[in-house]
């Protein structure tokens, strides 16, 4: 079956960006022009996926609004013959694309967070998307996913290479490679330091999952920090199933750190059709 959902956790503190996230989740900062969340849900969009689930947490109204009609800044904006503004407006749900919130009532992690979505999932495969990671490819990266699950009918992570002296920010995966972009995973090791790491490919945020992970995440007992971790169910099911990693193509910023956001922003900023050559020009003018 095709990949027809995604889910978008979208409840956790955001304790990294504080104090910006204090009132406000951190997928709704923008990346030059639009929240993070927007370029996630565009992601998913253009990978084929029409139900958007996002698991929210106690400030979900942002997240919501932004995804609703906003009656009357259309018409002022129709009424101003301000057509473009009112395209950008539109364009940011689609008709045919569906959103769908529930709430994750305690932050107890990523895993619990994915099971939030059980019922609205069913049992057919369904992408994650963690939109602090904003994710640059062409084609775009879930869309590079779902070409994999075609092929192989199971779940997917998106690795790519780290530097060793990072292995501890991520989780590793170990096991027969397949490919030069595919491994058969055997074992995932949660953060482990660079010694100890079975290879350099880290997970990043995105996943696209057979429905048999619920069960595994249901039946793991708290890991890292308390938390219910996705890493766990996905380490429980790879015993089960097959599970790959795909090292991506394209380029990835953690925005959830300050240092990742800044530089997502420059970025874009330069490669934006009409802010870029000027944002190049003031850049240079600074005596760096
Ligand atoms: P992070 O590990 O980045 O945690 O979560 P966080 O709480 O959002 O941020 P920091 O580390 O305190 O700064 C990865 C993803 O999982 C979601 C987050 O919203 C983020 O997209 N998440 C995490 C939940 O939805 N619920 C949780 O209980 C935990």
């Amino acid at each position: 079956m095709n990949v027809r959902k995604a889910v978008f956790p979208v409840a956790g503190l955001g304790t990294r960006f504080l104090p910006a996230t204090k009132a406000q989740p951190k997928e709704m900062l923008p990346v030059v022009d639009k929240p993070l969340i927007q370029y996630a849900v565009e992601e998913a969009y253009a990978a084929g996926v029409r139900e958007m689930i996002f698991v929210t947490g106690r400030h979900k109204r942002p997240i919501e609004d932004h995804f609703d009609m906003t009656f009357e800044l259309e018409v002022a904006l129709e009424q101003s013959g301000k057509n473009d503004l009112l395209d950008i407006v539109r364009s940011v749900k689609p008709d045919d694309m569906e959103c769908v919130y529930v709430r994750q009532a305690q932050a107890l992690g990523l895993g619990h967070a994915v099971l939030c979505a059980e019922r609205l999932i069913g049992n057919e495969p369904f992408a994650v998307l963690l939109a602090d990671d904003l994710m640059v490819g062409a084609p775009p990266v879930l869309a590079q996913m779902v070409e994999q699950h075609a092929e192989w009918r199971a779940s997917i992570l998106a690795v790519q290479e780290v530097p060793a002296d990072q292995t501890r920010r991520y989780g590793i995966v170990d096991g027969q490679r397949v490919g030069e972009r595919l491994m058969d995973v055997s074992r995932i090791v949660e953060k482990p330091a660079p010694e100890a790491a079975p290879s350099r490919w880290g997970v990043a945020g995105r996943y696209i999952l057979t429905p048999g992970v619920f069960h595994e995440i249901a039946h793991q007992p708290r890991g890292v920090g308390g938390e219910i971790q996705l890493t766990d169910g996905i380490a429980a099911l790879l015993r089960r199933e097959k599970v790959f990693a795909y090292r991506y193509q394209g380029r990835r910023y953690d925005c959830g750190s300050k240092e990742g956001f800044l530089q997502a922003n420059v970025e874009l900023a330069l490669a934006h059709g009409t802010l870029g050559a000027g944002f190049r020009a003031y850049l240079k003018s600074l005596e760096l």
